[in-house]
């Protein structure tokens, strides 16, 4: 099937959908489909930890709502999150990371998801968040380093892509970061090599991928309403050429994903691959939201009195006061397969206290100073972080994150 969004029933996930009704104005959200995260070898079984429905659980539950479509991540790669610390994971590639990844994560997820039970659901799988990226631009970082090496990042998702690709209802979603990461000229090059191969040449009897997916768990808009041209002169420079956008060709995600897609086509790929874009939190509405293009005749003033996107620096990821964007809906431009939400509303990017507990169900994850409000950007150090205080571990429940997002929700809610 081209695009396994369209037409269907889509999965609610009753674990996240209970939380969300749980707050205020959160029943507005609830019945929208969210991904699940398979974010440890743990989850994957769910109950005996605890902690969420598991991944038959999960499945069973969509079989009993009669739901055909079901959305998970894939993320637990050895050395994950690599130029990092909020999301860092529980293998390491100097720790037989690579050899457990395949033998106790992808092996159980694809036993599960091979249940002939399942076999009329279409399983969107989200590949490996920000992984694929970092080695394009931060392999200065140690982590990333390895992780460009065997057993690394390369291994781990072609290996994953060929075991999903065994199963005729699974459609495989590469992540390509945004394009307020990739998006200049060099790195977006960079990147249609390098992820490009990674996802090509996956051996006879396997399913190709189905497409890519952008801007999973951030903030960057599909559109720029108001700065619809990175080449427009405004006082006898180009907006891209502003402090806020730094030289990128890219503004916003359509842009980005139209031409990464033209990019994939053009090496090779089929040309019905599809592409994902998350709109969970990149609606930026609120009492903030400009209504027109400024008229300032000064550079920065224009941009900065133009753009939906409120952060104060683009490289702001963690617990940003945005807003619910586009809700899922398949086929919502030529090429796009889906708005997704990937990142589920109120569930937190990372803890805010550097002096902060372990949390038990991922001992690795760690204070990042990108979370701390009190901090500055590390890309940057002229802006603030932007993000929100009293945040608790990366997926955690983050009600006050959950509250702002619905509060700036665009379209409103
Ligand atoms: C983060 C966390 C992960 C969580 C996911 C969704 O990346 O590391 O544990 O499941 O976000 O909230």
């Amino acid at each position: 099937m081209d695009n396994p969004f369209a037409n269907a029933t889509w999965y609610i996930d009753p674990v996240w959908s209970a939380k969300a009704a749980g707050e205020p104005g959160g029943s507005l959200i609830a019945n929208y489909n969210t991904a699940v995260w398979m974010d440890r070898i743990g989850a994957i079984a769910g109950p005996e930890d605890g902690d969420g429905l598991g991944l038959r659980g999960h499945l069973d539950e969509a079989v009993a709502q009669g739901a055909n479509l079901f959305m998970f991540v894939v993320y637990d790669l050895p050395n994950r999150d690599c130029a990092a610390l909020a999301s860092n994971g529980e293998l390491r590639i100097s720790e037989n990371g690579f050899q457990i990844y395949q033998e106790q994560y992808i092996a159980p997820i694809v036993e599960i998801l091979s249940d002939p039970a399942y076999q009329n659901i279409r399983i969107a799988a989200i590949i490996e968040v920000d992984s694929l990226p970092n080695l394009v631009t931060n392999l200065d970082e140690p982590d990333c380093a390895e992780a460009n090496g065997p057993g690394g990042y390369v291994d781990g998702i072609r290996h994953a892509l060929q075991q999903l690709g065994q199963l005729d209802n699974v459609y495989s979603y590469v992540d390509i970061a945004h394009s307020g990461w990739l998006g200049w000229s060099d790195n977006f090059s960079q990147s249609v090599q390098l992820i490009g191969d990674a996802v090509s040449n996956l051996g006879t009897g396997v399913n190709p991928i189905a497409g890519f997916v952008s801007n999973s768990a951030n903030y960057t808009p599909v559109e720029e309403p108001f700065l619809p041209n990175p080449n427009l002169q405004v006082g006898g420079q180009e907006v891209r050429s502003s402090d806020f956008y730094e030289f990128n060709n890219y503004f916003e995600e359509l842009s980005f994903v139209t031409d990464w897609r033209n990019a994939m086509i053009n090496r090779g790929l089929p040309s019905n691959i599809g592409m994902l874009i998350d709109t969970g939190r990149n609606g930026w509405g609120g009492p903030n939201r400009p209504t027109q293009a400024s008229s300032s005749s000064d550079l920065n003033t224009y941009v900065n009195e133009s753009r939906i996107d409120r952060r104060s620096h683009r490289g702001n990821w963690c617990n940003q006061a945005g807003g619910v964007g586009f809700r899922p809906q398949a086929n919502p431009h030529p090429g796009v397969d889906a708005y997704v939400w990937v990142k589920p509303q109120g569930e937190s990017d990372g803890i805010s206290d550097p002096n902060f507990p372990i949390d038990p169900n991922d001992p690795n994850k760690k204070h990042d100073a990108m979370c701390d409000p009190n901090a500055q950007n590390r890309y940057d150090n002229s802006y603030p972080t932007g993000a929100l205080d009293n945040a608790p571990h990366a997926g955690r429940w983050f009600p006050e994150a959950f509250q702002v997002l619905v509060e700036n929700a665009y379209p409103p809610l």
